[in-house]
């Protein structure tokens, strides 16, 4: 048996030596690259293979030389790469005494605070939720509501149009003339928020442009008990458990009766008190019982079917409810006002 050895033994010393001496994984690399890539100058060694008698001992000896070099190259490396890995994380280091950036928590606006409010309190009591265009067809913000075009009642919603026939609607009661429309004739159960608008003459407690609920109930044996047992159990809800509420007779084109309805004042319980203007009761909404006509156009036989619709402010319940002066501060975004009100809830 041959021993190959001092074939590889010169060289080997040499490139462990440089090895040594780098100053770089580059300057690990080029040595890698000149010495033992595949045409570097240990690997050509190997084909001296082909010359020896004992193949076996010369690959030994050969592999063992490969050996010793990687393993110090290896060496080597890991500890440029330990080294490059400190300095990173030197430079990257974070002072964790610093103060962090803290997010402030948005605060909903009153408004939809109450919206939700609402909903919720007819979903509990099986209604669903409907919504309808803000721009509609006359036919459906009037005319199935029981206002023909020479109605007078149209002069107290006479309102924004955008031609003859289209207009910004001036109540939710649309949203029902839709509802019932498509209800070939069954039974309903409906709130429908949304926005409304009207040439209103902007004061504190009136805008252009605000919000109501409105709510539908047709079935068989529909009666105004069921209505204003319906809007008492949504007053206590909304503002007091001992909240009443009581009906005041009205009119309105689409029902008959009509009613205007009060609720005992929350603030003093009906002794009277600058809240409820001295009188003890504080008017709400418009309500009343879906008028014949208004079931007859939308395909409801009136001698079978009755039902209940009222009409409520979204603006005016949140007022009430939080003591809030002036409608319009819903609508500017002032950032003081709403978290000023936040305070107000949660105390
Ligand atoms: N639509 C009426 C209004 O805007 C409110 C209302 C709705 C009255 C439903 C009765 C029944 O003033």
């Amino acid at each position: 048996m041959e021993n190959y050895s001092h074939i590889f033994d010169e060289i080997t010393s040499k490139i462990i030596s440089l090895v040594e001496e780098s100053k770089s994984l580059e300057a690990l690399v080029e040595i890698k690259n000149k010495y033992l890539s595949k045409k570097g100058e240990f690997s050509q060694l190997m084909i001296k293979i082909r010359e020896v008698a004992d193949k076996k001992s010369f690959g030994e000896a050969f592999n063992a030389a490969r050996k010793s070099i990687e393993e110090k190259y290896d060496e080597k490396a890991d500890k440029f790469n330990q080294e490059l890995l400190n300095k990173k994380l030197e430079s990257e280091q974070v002072d964790i005494t610093l103060p962090g950036n803290t997010l402030s928590r948005g605060v909903e606006n009153p408004f939809f605070k109450v919206k939700k409010e609402i909903e919720d309190i007819f979903v509990s009591m099986g209604y669903t939720v409907e919504t309808g265009p803000e721009i509609d067809f006359d036919k459906y913000v009037f005319e199935l509501l029981n206002i023909p075009k020479d109605h007078p009642a149209r002069d107290m919603q006479d309102t924004l149009y955008i031609d003859n026939n289209l207009l910004l609607r001036s109540h939710t009661s649309s949203i029902q003339a839709h509802v019932m429309e498509h209800a070939n004739g069954k039974p309903i159960k409906i709130i429908c928020p949304g926005k409304t608008y009207r040439r209103d003459d902007d004061d504190v407690t009136h805008s252009h442009q605000f919000a109501q609920v409105e709510g539908l109930v047709i079935d068989k044996n529909i009666n105004l008990g069921n209505l204003k047992a319906t809007l008492e159990l949504f007053a206590k809800k909304m503002f007091s458990k001992d909240s009443k509420v009581r009906f005041r007779s009205s009119y309105f084109p689409f029902t008959e009766p009509s009613v205007e309805v009060d609720v005992s004042c929350f603030n003093c319980h009906g002794k009277g008190c600058p809240t409820c203007k001295g009188s003890g009761w504080i008017e709400i909404l418009g309500a009343g019982m879906v008028h014949p006509n208004v079931l007859k156009m939308s395909g409801y036989d009136p001698e079978v079917y009755s039902g209940f619709a009222f009409g409520v402010g979204i603006e005016r319940v949140a007022m009430l409810r939080y003591g809030i002066d002036d409608i319009r501060r819903f609508y500017q975004s002032d950032i003081r006002f709403i978290e000023e009100f936040s305070k107000k809830v949660e105390d």
